[in-house]
């Protein structure tokens, strides 16, 4: 009697086991699914434009997680800079459009060539580069990949990788 009652133990403390484990491994999964970002919040997070149709000297805004970015392909009498995105015989201006001094939008005069911020009186060229005024640094350049002529913004490509390495980006 004894010794089934000793089985009849054994065989509820492995059934209850067994449940806690599953139980276990179920939360776990929950629990890594609700960490995960939506897949809307993936896709949200890349931006691709096609620059095939952009137009020398004159500044597109885009927007890259609720940031705008500038997008200015530079005309052939523009200074070459390391900070430009080639992409075969065309050089482009692209960064985050919020000036490095308190976050505003400066705004572009193509026949300066020059990045203009209204708020105190800061200047940048068309590579970015902070040449007036209080802003400390030049306009960021975001993560970008080069795709035939599209740039995907959000992800880090080799181009961009290596002007992170230079530090170029900011
Ligand atoms: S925010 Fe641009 S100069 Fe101050």
């Amino acid at each position: 009697m004894q010794e089934k009652e000793k089985g009849r133990r054994d065989f509820m403390g492995m059934a209850l086991g067994a449940c806690a484990a599953v139980g276990g491994v179920g939360a776990l999964y929950a629990a890594k699914r609700s960490w995960d970002p939506l897949p809307s919040v993936k896709a949200a997070g890349f931006t691709t434009i096609d620059l095939s149709g952009a137009q020398p000297n004159v500044l597109t805004v885009e927007k890259w997680r609720g940031k705008p970015i500038f997008v200015l392909k530079k005309t052939a009498d523009m200074k070459p800079d390391d900070r430009d995105v080639v992409i075969g015989s065309d050089r482009f201006h692209i960064s985050i459009g919020l000036c490095t001094h308190l976050g505003c939008i400066p705004a572009y005069e193509g026949e300066k060539h020059k990045f203009m911020c209204a708020c105190h009186g800061g200047e940048f060229d068309a590579s970015g580069h902070q040449i007036f005024g209080p802003p400390p640094s030049p306009l960021e350049i975001p993560p970008f990949k080069i795709d035939g002529t599209k740039l995907v913004l959000g992800e880090a490509g080799p181009e961009y990788k290596k002007m992170l390495d230079a530090g170029l980006t900011v």
